[in-house]
């Protein structure tokens, strides 16, 4: 595959430049200091993806700095290994789910981070060609990020009781007919299993108004992929614990891709004592970007830094977090 088909990586400069502004000028500061395994500097890309952000770090800092690259999906690790092949040396790449970056870290041989990026949501090869993701193709209904868990789209579908079904549609995919798509999934699966994608598609058709078909569609598979593969647990995890590892000063650069990611960002950004939020408002593409990539158009990047001082006026957002 032709490297730009992988993934178009999105608000790449924005993103990087958060990370780097800062870090840049720390080196100088830190020019006699040696992090670990002879690197003055670490990042943590915890979304390798198709490797665009991996790659602008490793490509604006020198041989001083290195990349812990994750993705819980192998088929990210195995092309990105191949397209990052020069930088080899400057990066360790782990097949791991971001949510235990506490050990990956820990694991790699370092104490602390300089700076760490994510860019949630799914890659474009995932949507293109990995089974379940979009609604537009009609695969298996599978839908994990990482084929050696248990978990997919058909168990859920198949197993999970209305009630249940209904929760994930309202609380994932924040739509107006939970109850009714529920009941159609369990009636319908009496008589037969939900076993692909068009399977899914064919059920909820029956129940929303055709000019809303695709926009709604699209939340159901937000709705399931959200469950299976745990992501807002794994995000809240993974910022939390970012936190802990950042030294003083560096910073964190989060893009999200919908409402319920960018609120767990926000919130967790403000409550906590130890950063500094640097996007009162979060950075969007610009037209230019969302013409020549479609997919970038929901995207939402907020930074932050974090600080020494405690900083105490952020009582206020303490009871809001993940509400
Ligand atoms: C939007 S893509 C990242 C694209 C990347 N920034 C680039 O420039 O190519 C999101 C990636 O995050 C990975 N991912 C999502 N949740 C994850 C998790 N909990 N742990 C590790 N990787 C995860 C997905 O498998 C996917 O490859």
């Amino acid at each position: 595959m032709e490297p730009d088909h992988y993934h178009e990586p999105v608000l790449l400069n924005e993103t990087t430049g958060f990370l780097l502004e800062k870090a840049n000028q720390d080196i100088a500061i830190k020019s006699n200091y040696i992090s670990s395994k002879g690197f003055k500097r670490v990042f943590v890309d915890c979304t390798l993806g198709g490797g665009g952000y991996t790659r602008k770090i490793l490509e604006l800092t020198g041989n001083d700095t290195a990349v812990i690259a994750i993705d819980r999906d192998k088929f990210a690790i195995e092309y990105s290994r191949q397209v990052l092949s020069k930088y080899s040396s400057r990066i360790i790449f782990l097949q791991r789910n971001f949510s235990e970056i506490s050990s990956i870290v820990h694991d790699a041989g370092f104490e602390k981070i300089d700076g760490i990026t994510m860019d949630l949501g799914l890659s474009t090869y995932q949507l293109n060609h990995e089974e379940g993701f979009s609604y537009q193709r009609n695969t298996e209904l599978d839908m994990r990020a990482d084929k050696t868990q248990k978990l997919n789209a058909k168990d859920v579908l198949n197993t999970y009781s209305e009630r249940e079904l209904e929760e994930i549609f309202r609380k994932f995919g924040e739509l107006k007919y939970s109850r009714h798509i529920a009941k159609e999934i369990v009636n319908s699966r009496k008589s037969r299993k939900l076993e692909t994608t068009f399977d899914l598609v064919e059920i909820a058709s029956q129940k929303i108004p055709p000019r809303y078909l695709n926009s709604d569609l699209a939340k159901i598979f937000q709705a399931v992929r959200i469950e299976v593969n745990n992501e807002l647990k794994n995000l809240e995890k993974v910022l939390n614990d970012s936190i802990e590892l950042l030294n003083d000063g560096s910073r964190i650069a989060a893009v999200s891709y919908h409402s319920l990611e960018d609120r767990i960002v926000k919130n967790i950004y403000r409550s906590s004592k130890k950063l500094k939020v640097l996007t009162k408002k979060p950075v969007l593409p610009g037209a230019e970007e969302v013409e020549k990539n479609v997919r970038s158009r929901s995207a939402k990047l907020r930074a932050a830094e974090k600080s020494s001082e405690i900083i105490l006026s952020k009582n206020k957002y303490k009871d809001k977090i993940l509400r």
